[in-house]
């Protein structure tokens, strides 16, 4: 999920790759490495943290050499530490290879090598890697190319990776599959990298690999690449035109648009292995290891801050529908202090991004001491509360950088459907048709969220006509209410308009007093079960002389006849609308801010995980 670069040609390597390094720091990661091939010895440093600790770390090691391979690390199988970051060693220490994303299958692979002598050093998925293409090249006396192209037919995953072999200083060979990898051509010389920025300064000759591509770099010979049934692939050289500075942030102006607009990769990243390709079946293995625990529970506490806690409620909603368990929601850092009961077997759900959160980490702790079972739905792997929990699921959306989560949040909303899926259908609480639809659903929703982004220049005109207002009010029913709570929760926290989202019934119990024309509302009003009562709430706004912007589904007439602008999403189920709608209200809340020169990736006085009480 995070950076890649390589280095082979005549200059020294280790300059390139540092710099290259930085280059991705855009990405976000725990820690970073790097492997140089100097007098047929590989060299390889690794560090926890930031480049530049890597760079203190090698300040009086041995870094020459002309070919190397580079690591920005993300963790997913393994918590961020030295012995875990990449590169990783083959056995005999003769190959180093880098990584990103995920080998699925690493256990059954681990346990086979295992069998056959070999030792591993680290918890991550990637060293099953290097040490299955030393197995196959040692046993099978073929060449790195070789052994690299039948080690990864045996890959169920996801993968960009680069290998150097200490006896062939004079080659890498690369490969992806699902994870980016571009190759930068020069003069006797080949550079390699998730991204082309890292390239860009020495090369504007570039070659995007393609899934399942293998690629051989010899300095003095032409770029070959193969796909995994060994066919030639002709070579598409790109030239790039494009400066250094377009390209900081992935090529946008902020973090928070690149994560918004990462999001349908964010979500295929999420279900990866837990959904099958035929989604037909899902399988959370945090749920089904503690199988007794988990569908017996009486009731379910689910404990989050913030945006989590917005995730939350949807949670509630999800498992009350399909599991028919009770649950609870409630802000960490109300339920650390008020003394609740909790009951032996009940099971507490703690939801946060960074997994740092104060109140939410003494919230695990207090339901651990009463006895409750915890699960933990996290991003950042190997924080303190997943390690704090009894099991758990990743979200695995990747670094999460603009202060306003935005990707995290539908990635919790996903992990919370199979959550829900995966019990309902233990417990047999859910109609096969409807699990059946609501997994095909979820495989949809990449695809729905590309079409959603597509609005984004409608958004941009239609926040022109808003950024002056003083206050927002949201609204949405059932699924959708916690959306409207988390579209004012954006909007409030990077341009600091005051927002507030309501359930869209209560509005008249009080806050329909301060409906006029200068209080704009953002309704959610797609077509689910209570679309007819949204119907009525937008008229009592018109009827005061409120303006109205409604998020309705494709071919609605009857709301977008009322409001006065409407945005059309494409129709979902019902359940996961949120994931959806979400987009539109995220893209919104920027927009504003940036009309009004707000700092978007860093409001004022927030922090992007929140470790004090
Ligand atoms: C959301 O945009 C926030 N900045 C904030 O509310 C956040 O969701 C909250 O602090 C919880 O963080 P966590 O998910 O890392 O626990
Ligand atoms: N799955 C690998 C690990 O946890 C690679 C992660 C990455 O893409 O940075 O080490």
């Amino acid at each position: 999920m995070c950076g890649i670069v390589a280095y082979i040609g005549h200059r020294e390597a280790y300059p390139i790759l540092i710099k290259g390094l930085h280059r991705l720091e855009y990405r976000g990661y725990d820690s970073a490495g790097i492997a140089l091939i100097d007098d047929n010895e590989i060299n390889v440093y690794k560090t926890k943290g930031k480049v530049r600790d890597l760079e203190h770390f090698t300040e009086s090691k041995n870094i020459n050499g002309k070919i190397g391979i580079a690591h920005t690390r993300w963790a997913t199988h393994g918590e961020p530490n030295n012995a875990n970051a990449h590169p990783h060693y083959s056995e005999t220490a003769s190959l180093a290879l880098v990584h990103n994303g995920i080998i699925e299958n690493y256990t059954l692979l681990k346990k086979a090598l295992q069998e056959h002598g070999y030792n591993f050093k680290s918890d991550t998925d990637t060293e099953v890697l290097v040490q299955l293409i030393e197995y196959i090249k040692t046993s099978n006396n073929c060449s790195l190319f070789e052994a690299v192209q039948s080690a990864l037919k045996q890959v169920i995953g996801a993968y960009a990776i680069a290998v150097i072999d200490k006896n062939n200083k004079e080659e890498i060979v690369a490969a992806r599959k699902s994870s980016p990898l571009v190759v930068g051509l020069g003069k006797e010389e080949y550079f390699v990298a998730s991204d082309v920025t890292p390239i860009i300064e020495y090369t504007n000759k570039v070659v995007y690999l393609n899934d399942e591509e293998v690629v051989l770099l010899r300095p003095k010979e032409q770029i070959n690449i193969v796909n995994l049934n060994n066919t030639i692939t002709k070579v598409d050289v790109k030239s790039l035109n494009m400066s250094i500075s377009q390209l900081e942030k992935g090529g946008y102006p902020h973090f928070m648009l690149k994560e918004i607009n990462e999001q349908p990769k964010t979500i295929i990243d999420c279900i990866r292995g837990r959904i099958n390709v035929e989604a037909t079946n899902v399988i959370l293995s945090g749920v089904i290891d503690h199988k007794d625990k988990i569908l017996n529970a009486g009731r379910i506490i689910i404990v989050a801050c913030g945006t989590s806690w917005h995730a939350a409620l949807i949670g509630k909603h999800l498992i009350e529908e399909f599991c028919k368990i009770p649950v609870e929601v409630e802000y960490a850092s109300e339920f650390r202090y008020r003394n609740p009961v909790i009951n032996k077997g009940d099971l507490m759900i703690a939801i946060s991004q960074s997994g740092e959160t104060a109140d939410t980490l003494a919230a695990v702790q207090l339901g651990k001491e009463k006895g409750a079972f915890i699960y933990g739905i996290c991003n950042v792997v190997g924080s303190s509360i997943p390690r704090a929990t009894h099991t758990g699921t990743y979200i695995h959306v990747g670094p999460e950088i603009g202060v306003a989560s935005t990707k995290a949040f539908t990635g919790q909303v996903t992990v919370l459907t199979m959550l829900a899926m995966t019990i309902a259908k233990e417990k047999k609480s859910i109609a096969k048709e409807r699990f059946l639809s609501i997994l095909k659903s979820l495989k949809s929703l990449p695809e729905l969220m590309e079409e959603v982004l597509m609005l984004d220049e409608r958004i941009k005109d239609l926040s022109k006509i808003f950024t002056y207002a003083h206050n927002f009010l949201y609204l949405g029913r059932g699924y959708n209410y916690p959306l409207a709570l988390e579209g004012a929760l954006k909007l409030k926290e990077i341009s600091y308009i005051h927002a507030e989202g309501y359930p869209a019934a209560e509005m008249k119990h009080g806050p329909i007093a301060l409906i006029d024309n200068e209080m704009p509302t953002f309704v959610i009003a797609t077509t689910d079960s209570i679309y007819e009562k949204t119907v009525s709430n937008i008229q009592e706004i018109k009827a005061r002389g409120g303006k109205v912007i409604a998020l309705v589904t494709k071919g609605d007439k009857i709301v977008s006849s009322m409001a006065d602008f409407s945005l059309e999403i494409p129709d979902v189920d019902e359940c996961l609308s949120p994931v959806v709608a979400c987009i539109p209200l995220q893209l919104f809340a920027y927009h504003i801010a940036i009309n009004k020169g707000r700092n978007v990736d860093q409001p004022r006085n927030l922090a992007k995980s929140v470790t004090v009480e």
